[in-house]
């Protein structure tokens, strides 16, 4: 791969980075020049053998003076930062409702993706231009960072936490993505491409992959395996919540905060279950951490979501 000086902008969040990154540098270089200019000029006014006034400092630098100046770079540096904040960090959580959903398993050392439809991928990530795209990340071991420089995304994938990553791409091609977080001896060869495709060549990449399980479905086998329908099921005579439909909506707990079940708190669920106890419910329910991994986590919340959404996935 070529190393180009400008990464090409391949998302939507690219040239809102690129401002963040030219409008500082501009900002600096302008305060370099000043200063340095300045400190050329001041050296040259009063060399030794040139006259200039030398006496007390004028009184035009008042301690007005100095205060005023100081809250105006506070603020001017304020501003830069709600700025900055708007135009960018914002965005990177929050995900359109017509986003893509896909999972990102990250591990000890390679990328595992899984798309709706069930198609699996290692270390490459085929995705759609123009259209936007969640990833929900876990990882299986330790603190790795999904990071893609020509999108300008970034973010760590942390154990035992769900990490949601929006972006929309907008260029044909294909990207490199690396691991942004030292997480030990290959760190470094945990890379791999993302493949920009249009539309109608990513349908048809999707329908040429080899067909595997679709994720709802091998977590509805999950869900009887593991027991879970045993308690949960329509006919289970176990006082134990009943799943369809609750996926998005809010959740009152025992202690009278609210939750949202995403996949976060479904994850939670399974394997920390007393971490939010549901109003009206003992406590009953198992820790399955250590009979699941995280790839079975993957396709239980997906099962659970598609109880919610009809058959969309
Ligand atoms: Cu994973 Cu570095």
């Amino acid at each position: 791969m070529s190393d180009p000086v400008f990464l090409p902008e391949a998302s939507t969040i690219a040239p809102r980075t690129d401002a963040i990154f030219f409008v500082l540098l501009g900002v600096s270089g302008l305060i370099v020049v000043l200063v340095a200019g300045l400190l050329a000029l001041f050296c040259w006014k009063y060399r030794r053998d040139r006259p200039a006034p030398r006496g007390p400092v004028p009184a035009v630098v008042s301690r007005e003076f100095e205060i005023g100046w100081t809250l105006a770079t506070l603020f001017a540096f304020l501003l830069i930062f709600l700025w900055a904040a708007a135009q960018n960090f914002a965005s990177l959580g929050a995900s359109p409702a017509n986003a893509t959903d896909i999972h990102v398993v990250a591990k000890q050392w390679m990328w595992k993706v899984q798309h709706p439809g069930g198609q699996r991928e290692l270390n490459a990530l085929h995705l759609p231009v123009n259209r936007p795209v969640r990833l929900i990340m876990n990882s299986e071991d330790v603190i790795h960072s999904f990071f893609v420089p020509a999108f300008r995304v970034k973010r760590d994938v942390v154990p035992g936490h769900t990490e949601i990553l929006s972006f929309e791409p907008t260029l044909v091609g294909k990207f490199q993505l690396f691991c942004g977080e030292f997480c030990g001896t290959n760190h470094s060869a945990m890379i791999g491409q993302i493949i920009v495709m249009k539309s109608g060549d990513y349908a048809r990449w999707l329908a040429a992959q080899p067909q595997g399980d679709d994720l709802a479905g091998r977590g509805a086998a999950l869900f009887r395996e593991l027991g879970c329908s045993g308690c949960h099921g329509a006919n289970s005579s176990v006082h134990a919540p009943k799943l369809a439909g609750i996926f998005g909506k809010p959740v009152p707990l025992a202690d009278g905060r609210i939750a949202q079940v995403n996949d976060a708190f479904i994850r939670d669920m399974i394997l920390k279950p007393r971490k939010h106890i549901v109003a009206g419910f003992d406590p009953i329910m198992p820790s399955f951490a250590g009979r699941v991994d995280e790839g079975d986590l993957v396709a239980l919340v997906a099962y659970l979501r598609s109880l919610s959404t009809g058959a969309s996935l």
